[in-house]
């Protein structure tokens, strides 16, 4: 692979590469690093004018609010106006790691982060990475790191350095950095939790399955769905319809339509890709047709769901079908992220 600025992509094993990296934070640059969901793409969460730059090289709409990431709860209590004793609950049980709460945003939180509202997202990550680089920039900074997805807005997300650079490389700066720490292992974005009104709501299905989250907090589970206006956007940018979207034309059909799908559609679409979880069923596909079987468990499937998506660009399909995953809540992440990568663009 071609890296254009070889210098700025950097192993955290190298010496001094996370004292490097946070230097680069406190003057504004950016830095790209890995967390255990998916590739982060951060800036000094305080500083109005490093946020912008995620904006511009993201080509995001400023009215899309951005997750702060701290390395403890003390730095999260003070980015929020009131910590409810739910927040507390949910950062002992689930922090480090992949859960987001939203709450009213303290004064100095950039607005610029909260897309002009008046809540925040605030979020522990669990990469060692993410960690000893929040704890770096802690001792020479703000210690806060706005950091969305490091990817363009509306393109699959990363889960590896090698996306972040095929995605991202030539929108950063030759100041801004790529921290490479392998792969992710959750693979899909956080669960969005949404403490700002009376009852807890998930406004984005994540690495936390809502059963798991309900357990916690002791309550139904159908009692953490969001109303549909709740969860709708513009104040979660990946619950935009068309989201997570690979450039091929994407189907999602249950198990029993996707060979007439593939029948149907290859005349158009000669660079086709069965994905599917039950693909021993499957007899021989067309020729041109490729079949990518998934694994059976959610979260093995969601640990590689982006890197399918990545790779089908790579191989330039134009066309994918993808089997419909169980209708199941801890399916429901992946469930939301295929729905999204199918949805319609025009
Ligand atoms: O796992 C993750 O959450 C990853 C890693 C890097 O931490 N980050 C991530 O960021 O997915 P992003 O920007 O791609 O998605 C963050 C989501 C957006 O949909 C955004 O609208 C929502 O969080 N969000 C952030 N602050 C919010 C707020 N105050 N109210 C409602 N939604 C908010
Ligand atoms: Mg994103």
């Amino acid at each position: 692979m071609v890296w254009p600025k070889k210098n700025l992509f950097v192993v955290p094993g190298q010496t001094g590469a996370i004292e490097d990296a946070a230097q680069r934070l406190a003057q504004g640059h950016l830095v790209a690093f890995p967390t255990e969901t998916v590739y982060g793409l951060g800036a000094d969460g305080l500083s109005p004018a490093a946020v912008m730059r995620i904006f511009q090289a993201k080509g995001r709409p400023a009215d899309h609010p951005v997750i702060l990431h701290v390395g403890d709860v003390g730095h999260a209590r003070t980015l929020a106006a009131h910590w409810p004793d739910l927040a507390q609950r949910l950062a002992e049980i689930f922090w480090p790691g992949p859960l987001t709460v939203i709450l009213p945003r303290a004064a100095h939180v950039p607005e610029l982060v909260c897309g002009g509202q008046d809540t925040v997202g605030i979020r522990m990550p669990a990469h060692p990475v993410a960690r000893e680089l929040l704890i770096a920039f802690g001792r020479i900074g703000s210690g806060v790191i706005a950091a969305p997805s490091a990817n363009r807005f509306g393109a699959v997300s990363p889960t590896c350095a090698a996306h972040v650079i095929q995605g991202l490389a030539s929108w950063l700066g030759p100041q801004d950095l790529i921290l490479d720490g392998g792969q992710c292992d959750i693979g899909v974005e956080s669960t969005i939790v949404d403490l700002s009104t009376g009852s807890p709501r998930v406004l984005r299905p994540g690495g936390i399955s809502r059963r798991h989250l309900a357990e916690a907090l002791g309550v139904a589970e159908a009692s953490l769905l969001a109303a549909p206006k709740q969860a709708a956007i513009p104040r979660v940018s990946g619950a935009l319809e068309s989201h997570y979207a690979p450039r091929a034309d994407a189907r999602l059909v249950a198990h029993d339509d996707l060979f007439r799908t593939i029948q149907d559609l290859r005349s158009d679409s000669p660079n086709a890709v069965i994905i599917c979880l039950t693909c021993s069923t499957l007899e021989h596909p067309l020729p041109g047709t490729e079949v990518w079987p998934m694994p059976q468990q959610p979260e093995q499937y969601a640990r590689i769901l982006y890197a399918c998506l990545h790779d089908a660009d790579l191989k330039k399909a134009d066309l994918l079908v993808i089997e419909q995953p169980p209708d199941d809540v801890v399916w429901e992440a992946v469930r939301d992220r295929l729905q999204r990568a199918c949805a319609s663009r025009h």
